[in-house]
């Protein structure tokens, strides 16, 4: 719903007073969903000054969130990088919740569920139920309209996607993407917050797939079918593209990273979204979902873990 008040506050100008009494308020973080980028970016906040909430409808899924980040952190202890202390007060920091109701106490909320619209919309609608007026709503979605998932709430002005890349705490740069009725006030927020975790940014209109997924999902695209048509095996077509462009990894081994499920599903966003052939999922990509091969979570994909 377009109202007065998100055209008045699309005019506030930003400054620096503002923006520190922002970062200052944003204590609590709520995060919905401890898969692998709710427990990634759960503990880049934590690392960051955050008091962090990990929600998950998985009992399961937090219990392998909690021993995730207690195993890098373990790690990170024998590394030296961080003393007894410190790795403590990391984990200590982050809570882990199955009941959405006491994300109530967040200042700022990011929705990590699966790729899923309809999943995702639920989850708005019932955050928008749940948290304060006027807090922010981000979602981590890599491909879905964050104008659809602002429709879901009351609060349209108030939701935007962040787009955090694995691993969080790595990658040194996010996608930022206002919706269409997202107000400026809205993405000063984004900004003070990605700022207070360390990262860099670029604003991404809300078209599907946004920047990154639109042009990596379809390189990774392109390989399965390579590897569907017998044209090279996933090694060799992963050893052309990493060494002979001098990027970190294949794209068949970052599919299996990212998840072959969530793969599909930006690709099947875009296809519906862009009407257009180009962006029709690989058949071969479809089976081994169908078949749980999900790439590195499940221990199977393009290689096996
Ligand atoms: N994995 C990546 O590389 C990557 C990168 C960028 C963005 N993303 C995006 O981040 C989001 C999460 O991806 P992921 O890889 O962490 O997925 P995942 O499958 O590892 O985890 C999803 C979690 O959401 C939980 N969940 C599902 N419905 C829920 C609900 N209604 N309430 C609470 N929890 C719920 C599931 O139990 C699961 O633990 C997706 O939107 C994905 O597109 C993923």
């Amino acid at each position: 719903m377009v109202s007065i008040k998100y055209f008045r506050l699309s005019r506030i100008k930003p400054s620096a007073a503002i923006s520190k009494n922002r970062e200052e308020s944003m204590n609590k973080l709520g995060i919905v969903g401890a898969g692998a980028m709710g427990s990634d970016v759960g503990q880049l906040a934590s690392e960051s000054g955050f008091n962090v909430m990990i929600q998950d409808i998985s009992k399961n899924a937090l219990e392998q969130a909690r021993n995730t980040i207690s195993e890098r952190l373990n790690k990170y202890l024998g590394e030296g990088r961080i003393d007894k202390v410190r790795s403590e007060e990391i984990l200590s920091n982050i809570s882990f919740e199955t009941d959405m109701k006491k994300l109530s106490l967040s200042d700022i909320v990011l929705e990590c569920v699966t790729e899923d619209k309809v999943e995702k919309m639920k989850v708005f609608s019932e955050l928008d139920r749940i948290c304060r007026g006027g807090i922010v709503l981000m979602s981590n979605t890599s491909s879905i309209s964050i104008t659809a998932l602002g429709s879901a709430t009351r609060r349209p002005e108030s939701v935007i996607g962040i787009q955090f890349l694995i691993p969080a705490r790595i990658m040194k740069v996010v996608e930022m993407i206002p919706g269409l009725l997202t107000t400026r006030e809205t993405v000063e927020t984004a900004k003070d917050f990605v700022k207070k975790m360390g990262k860099d940014f670029v604003i991404s209109k809300d078209c599907p797939g946004f920047i990154v997924n639109r042009l990596l999902c379809l390189m990774i695209n392109e390989a399965i079918f390579l590897v569907q048509e017998g044209a090279a095996a996933p090694e060799a077509i992963d050893k052309i593209m990493r060494d002979g462009l001098n990027i970190p990894m294949g794209p068949l081994a970052i599919a299996d990273l990212i998840g072959l499920d969530n793969v599909l599903a930006v690709i099947e966003e875009m296809y519906t979204g862009y009407s257009d052939p180009k962006y029709r999922p690989c058949p071969l990509l479809k089976q081994y979902v169908s078949g749980g091969y999900l790439g590195k979570k499940s221990g199977r994909g393009f290689y096996i873990y």
